[in-house]
């Protein structure tokens, strides 16, 4: 049921994704030239940023996944990490960078980190599409950020609500005022 569409405002339109996509690529490129990087996506809400990025990036890259949950089908972080899925690819001496959706709390992030940290790669950064510092409890490094924004729920884009609206080509949020129950 998508009770929640009715309630949804448009906060980065589709042009503004790709055109801060090519400019984050641009970044990437710079930094990652001759390593042949290994991607990251955070699953399941980067998979459709992950995929824009690295068409964007045209360099070579191998690409790999993990499968976190913390969320469960609240719009509150539970605080409970689970990994569901990890990296299959050899990440001993090799550049991985981290794809996240958002980093919210930075609670999924610093885990992550440190459980990446264990496999020892040569360097380990953190690219996030959305950053929503509002909320951090732990302080996270990101190296790449692609919008900062305020404390909203934010979907779209592959972020989901409750699995709901990732097939949005544009990232919106749920007006406060019609969250109240
Ligand atoms: P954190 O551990 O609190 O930083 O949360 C990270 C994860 O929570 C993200 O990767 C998202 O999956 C989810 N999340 C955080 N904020 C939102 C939001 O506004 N909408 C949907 N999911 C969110």
């Amino acid at each position: 049921m998508r009770s929640l569409e009715p309630k949804l405002r448009p906060l980065i339109g589709p042009e503004q994704i790709r055109q801060r996509i090519r400019e984050l690529a641009q970044e990437i490129r710079r930094d990652y030239a001759q390593q042949y990087p290994v991607l990251v996506g955070v699953l399941k809400g980067a998979f459709v940023f992950l995929a824009d990025l690295v068409r964007e990036l045209r360099i070579p890259v191998e690409c790999d996944f993990v499968k976190i949950s913390s969320y469960g089908k609240n719009t509150e972080t539970s605080g409970q990490i689970t990994l569901q899925l990890d990296t299959t690819i050899p990440l001993a001496g090799r550049h991985v960078l981290v794809v996240e959706d958002i980093v919210d709390t930075g609670l999924t992030t610093a885990w992550l980190i440190e459980h990446l940290k264990k496999k020892t790669p040569a360097s380990l950064r953190v690219c996030a599409l959305l950053d929503k510092p509002a909320r951090r409890r732990l302080e996270v490094p990101i190296d790449y950020v692609g919008f900062r924004i305020p404390d909203r729920f934010v979907v779209g884009y592959g972020i989901d609500c409750a699995e709901a609206f990732r097939e949005l080509d544009y990232i919106g949020y749920v007006a406060q005022e019609e969250t109240a129950p």
